[in-house]
């Protein structure tokens, strides 16, 4: 793994790890389950398919996948080694669980810009809430497509800002405001939620996210908003 280039971020994730559930839960309002659903009901993955999720975090993605498909094998990656640790206890305390059942999960530290894995490996790639925090999303973009099969599909799930400027400007100071607040009196830092609001901004300014998934190969590139426009689900396919 290039260490030296995942470094901040993985320090970073690293040193929020043990609250980063509590957080997500308790900021989004559990809202953040449903969207995780969602973009695992839009890959549709069947029974003889595999997934990848990248920037898996604790886990959860990989297991909305596992719960709301049938998919047969999800393989998680994410730069923290912390986190990946978080996630294997997860899974050990899911095991029983009747969606579980007969289907694998496997968990590593790796790269997203750099995947360790043969090209054509999986049928479906997944990131949840992983991509704004990755300068060279273009190297994320082509480790992917790389990684599929031809006509595999991605679905990709970020925070953006609503459109309609009333429900943005109440957002906008919920995430930039409140939050820091919540969180320097709930978790005691609040620097990890200014950091989140700041990169949402840049996202939403910055970032054109279907041109460049167009850019690296992708087709049918389909975004939907959620949740009046607080996060978007971009769905894309590798053409055949
Ligand atoms: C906001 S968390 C999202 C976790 C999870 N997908 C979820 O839905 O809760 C972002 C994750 O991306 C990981 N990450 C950031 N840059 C990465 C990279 N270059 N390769 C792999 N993982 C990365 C971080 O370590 C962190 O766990």
């Amino acid at each position: 793994m290039n260490e030296h280039k995942t470094q901040p971020t993985e320090a970073m994730f690293s040193a929020i790890a043990a609250r980063y559930d509590r957080c997500n839960h308790l900021f989004s309002l559990g809202i953040d389950r449903i969207w995780r659903k969602r973009l695992a009901q839009a890959i549709a993955l069947t029974a003889d398919e595999s997934a990848l999720d990248i920037c898996c975090g604790t886990g959860d993605m990989a297991f909305a996948l596992l719960k709301y498909s049938p998919v047969r094998q999800v393989v998680g990656i994410d730069c923290s080694e912390r986190m990946i640790q978080l996630a294997q206890e997860k899974r050990m305390l899911k095991t029983p669980r009747r969606w579980m059942k007969d289907k694998e999960l496997r968990l590593r530290v790796d790269d997203a810009a750099a995947l360790r894995f043969e090209d054509t490996s999986f049928d479906a790639a997944t990131c949840a809430f992983g991509l704004r925090n990755i300068p060279d999303r273009a190297a994320v973009f082509d480790q992917m497509i790389r990684a599929l099969n031809p006509g595999g599909r991605i679905g990709i799930c970020e925070f953006s800002l609503p459109r309609r400027p009333l429900l943005r400007n109440v957002y906008w100071a919920y995430v930039s405001q409140v939050m820091p607040f919540l969180g320097r009196v709930v978790v005691g830092n609040a620097e990890p939620l200014r950091y989140l609001a700041r990169s949402i901004h840049h996202w939403h300014t910055h970032v054109r996210l279907e041109e460049e998934l167009a850019a690296a190969g992708f087709i049918e590139i389909r975004p939907t908003p959620l949740t009046g426009g607080i996060a978007t689900l971009t769905t894309a396919q590798k053409p055949q």
